[in-house]
């Protein structure tokens, strides 16, 4: 009799043990917190914007909020070292884009591995930008802008957001398309360079349309020209540089989301997954529509799309760095 009880007490001890291991397993799947996305930029920009939008949407599908946490700075490499050295347990994201490439050839002492030091998580969008000036700027139009610049050139003052930023880099190409040199004003991010763009502080910027779109729109800043090959469905009186006289100019600033090297395969798969529901998610396409950008085709949003995006793109800025003889430090 004795050895039976034991027997059951052990076989209950054991089942509970079974249990709870179940629900530990179970309350461990991943996510079980709160997620945190990276935005190397100021709160308010551009990449903010994308940021909050895959962040309430992938939130819903994983059922655990993502907060946004902006850290600016040193053309975005100060949020993305955050991010390279935080723990690889699918907690901590980045939300960033072409800056990511630029980095290697721009900052000598990068404290991380742009390649090596992050999983890749998917492609999300590529924002085309916007050549535009505070409401006051004499030219009226494209034309009038180029004529200006070329008269006035290291007396005109452009914004952009720390060396290496989408901003930057577009301001660049320009200068180095009509052989002339401005005066830069850096920003930790696009979102404050606006505010000072709405207040008059500065002449112009070259800007993403989720930041520039609205108040081009209002009329609250000027708008001379898109980095696009063709014209922006959400501005269609906007001409291109190409139309301008710039030809072939193009730049877009390319987003996607990383996490720190060697996160748990259920997290990379579950992460992946949710950013392509949210990729498909009506109110993601109304929004990026109305900012004048789309989601990129699924297929690009995958760990391998990016990984080959990244590689290529750190080859093809290299050269056009070095030739501008522009360094981050
Ligand atoms: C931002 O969100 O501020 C921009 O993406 C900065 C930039 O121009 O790179």
């Amino acid at each position: 009799m004795k050895a039976t009880h034991n027997l059951l007490t052990l076989a209950a001890v054991v089942t509970a043990a079974f249990a709870i291991g179940a629900t530990d397993a179970a309350a461990q799947a991943y996510p079980n917190k709160a997620i945190t996305i990276v935005v190397p930029a100021a709160a308010g920009g551009p990449t903010d914007t994308v940021a909050r939008l895959m962040a309430e949407s992938m939130g819903k599908t994983l059922g655990q909020q993502i907060v946004v946490e902006n850290l600016g700075g040193a053309g975005g490499t100060v949020g993305m070292a955050r991010v390279a050295r935080a723990a690889p347990d699918g907690y901590t994201l980045a939300v960033w884009h072409i800056g990511q490439a630029t980095a290697p050839s721009l900052y000598d002492n990068l404290r991380y591995d742009v390649i090596g030091d992050f999983d890749s998580i998917g492609r999300i969008t590529d924002v085309p930008m916007t050549i535009v000036g505070k409401s006051t700027l004499a030219p009226n139009n494209i034309a009038e802008l180029l004529a200006w610049i070329k008269q006035k050139q290291k007396d005109v003052t452009y914004a952009h957001a720390g060396v290496g930023s989408a901003a930057h880099l577009c301001v660049l190409l320009f200068m180095s398309a009509l052989k002339i040199e401005m005066t830069a004003v850096s920003y930790r991010g696009t979102g404050p360079a606006m505010t000072d763009l709405l207040g008059g502080q500065f002449d112009m910027m070259c800007d993403q349309t989720t930041g520039t779109t609205a108040q081009i729109k209002e009329g609250k800043i000027k708008g001379y020209a898109a980095t696009t090959a063709k014209r922006l469905k959400v501005l269609p009186d906007l001409p291109t540089l190409d139309e301008a006289g710039l030809k072939g100019f193009e730049v877009s600033a390319w987003h996607a989301m990383w996490a720190p090297k060697g996160i748990p395969a259920e997290a990379s798969q579950k992460l992946v997954a949710a950013l392509q529901v949210a990729l498909k998610d009506p109110k993601v396409i109304e929004r990026f529509a109305s900012l004048g950008t789309e989601p990129v085709p699924l297929a690009q949003a995958t760990p391998d799309a990016l990984q080959a995006q990244l590689k290529a793109e750190v080859a093809k800025w290299s050269p056009v760095i070095k030739a501008a003889g522009v360094k981050g430090n």
